[in-house]
């Protein structure tokens, strides 16, 4: 059975571990973004016995609205509800402190990948919608594409 909690900094070296597993979407560089952004921002692991199959991150720059920095599920996990969870987790907290919007950045369309056009499709499942682009965002002419989520 798959439970969610919140992060503690003792877990970073295995959401490090589920980053890795996810090269096609995570590149080295992403990676030591994350060894960064995991000492900052709060988040939510999802295990499965021992073994951390998932992880959402967040941060709140403004009162009204709050950036999804990272969600991951492992490879053998994916398409089973885990990233739902995790980001349920996400908008249930905050939704307690009266966040309004949660924005999250991926890989735009233009961008031929096709493993990103299913991480697009899981935003839109959950009501994300696009509300602008970044040029390069990820680099080597990699977009970005901006999506937010009204949370009522
Ligand atoms: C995107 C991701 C977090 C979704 O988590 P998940 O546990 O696989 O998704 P869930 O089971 O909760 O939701 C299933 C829905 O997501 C879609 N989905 C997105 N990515 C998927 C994947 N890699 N495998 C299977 N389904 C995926 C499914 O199509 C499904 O929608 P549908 O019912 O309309 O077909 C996860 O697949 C993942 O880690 N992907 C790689 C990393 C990534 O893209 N992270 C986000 C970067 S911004």
């Amino acid at each position: 059975m798959v439970t969610v909690r919140p992060l503690h900094p003792s877990d970073r070296k295995a959401v490090l571990e589920v980053a890795r597993a996810l090269a096609l979407w995570f590149r080295p560089l992403d990676q030591m973004a994350l060894v960064i952004d995991l000492m900052r921002h709060e988040g939510f692991v999802a295990e499965e016995g021992e073994q951390v199959v998932g992880f959402a991150t967040f941060h709140q720059p403004t009162p009204d609205q709050a950036q999804l920095s990272w969600l991951g599920v492992r490879p053998e996990w994916h398409g089973q509800g885990v990233g739902s969870r995790l980001l349920g987790a996400v908008e249930r907290a905050l939704r307690r402190r009266g966040v309004r919007f949660l924005r999250v950045m991926t890989v735009d369309e233009q961008v031929a990948e096709p493993a990103f056009a299913l991480t697009r499709h899981f935003y839109e499942r959950h009501r994300f919608r696009a509300v602008g682009r970044e040029p390069d965002a990820f680099g080597q002419g990699r977009h970005g594409v901006v999506l937010e989520k009204t949370l009522v």
